[in-house]
């Protein structure tokens, strides 16, 4: 595997695809190949998933349904999309990996830790992210962004994990930050509280240094 694997983690609001695409546009301009893609919904089978586990369709999931869900999402994008783009030398970028399964279904709805970790070792075959950029915020002001944000499409707030309280939130970025305090040589924490330009130059630090250059 001769690519560069990047996870993008960080509460709702935070930035993500925001950075990714900003990323993305950046390494195209340096001519270094890369692929930004996304957790739930990389993959054909994962587009079909992630209407069911993020549309507030009134479906009852249960924790471990939805655990098991995101991880078969999981599975199929990275034999699929990840692994192949990663053989081909390409920068990853990826929104979302199984960092946000431990902090959501582990941190966030209480289920075991270790059984999420084995599931996510299944279900990535053992892949792991080279180096995880976490976009680190106050919820309120994450869940802030994104209402405004979706104010602007016509089809408004309908988002599973949005809708949660505010204390799930709080205890999603608790547990990121806990993941980065275990790992810290993969984690780089940003300030995502500042404007798009000052993440930004975090983040192209953050890279430049596994970059090598
Ligand atoms: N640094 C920033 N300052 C102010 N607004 C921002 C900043 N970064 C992103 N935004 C805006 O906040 C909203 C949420 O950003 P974005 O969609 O990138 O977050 P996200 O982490 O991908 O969210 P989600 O988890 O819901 O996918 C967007 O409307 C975006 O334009
Ligand atoms: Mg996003």
């Amino acid at each position: 595997m001769t690519g560069l694997f990047v996870t993008f983690e960080g509460i709702e609001g935070s930035g993500k695809t925001t950075q990714i695409s900003m990323v993305a546009a950046y390494l195209e301009s340096r001519r270094i190949p890369c692929l930004a893609t996304s957790e739930p919904g990389g993959s054909n089978l994962g587009r079909t998933l992630r209407k069911l586990l993020l549309e507030k369709s009134g479906l009852h999931i249960s924790a471990r349904s939805e655990l098991l869900l995101f991880a078969a999402d999981r599975a199929q994008h990275v034999e699929e999309i990840i692994f192949p783009a990663l053989q081909e030398g390409r920068v990853v970028l990826c929104d979302r990996f199984s960092d946000a399964t431990t902090v959501y279904q582990g941190y966030g709805r209480g289920l075991d830790l270790d059984m999420i970790d084995r599931i996510n070792d299944f279900a990535a075959q053992s892949l792991r992210p080279g180096i995880t950029v976490l976009f680190d915020m106050n919820p309120e002001r994450g869940l802030d962004r994104v209402r405004r944000r979706d104010a602007d499409s016509p089809a408004g707030p309908d988002d599973r994990f949005e809708v949660e309280r505010i204390e799930f939130h709080q205890r999603v970025r608790e547990g990121y930050l806990t993941l980065a305090e275990q790992e810290p040589q993969r984690f780089r924490v940003v300030d995502a509280d500042r404007d798009i330009d000052a993440v930004f130059s975090d983040v192209v630090a953050a890279l430049e240094g596994v970059l090598g250059e």
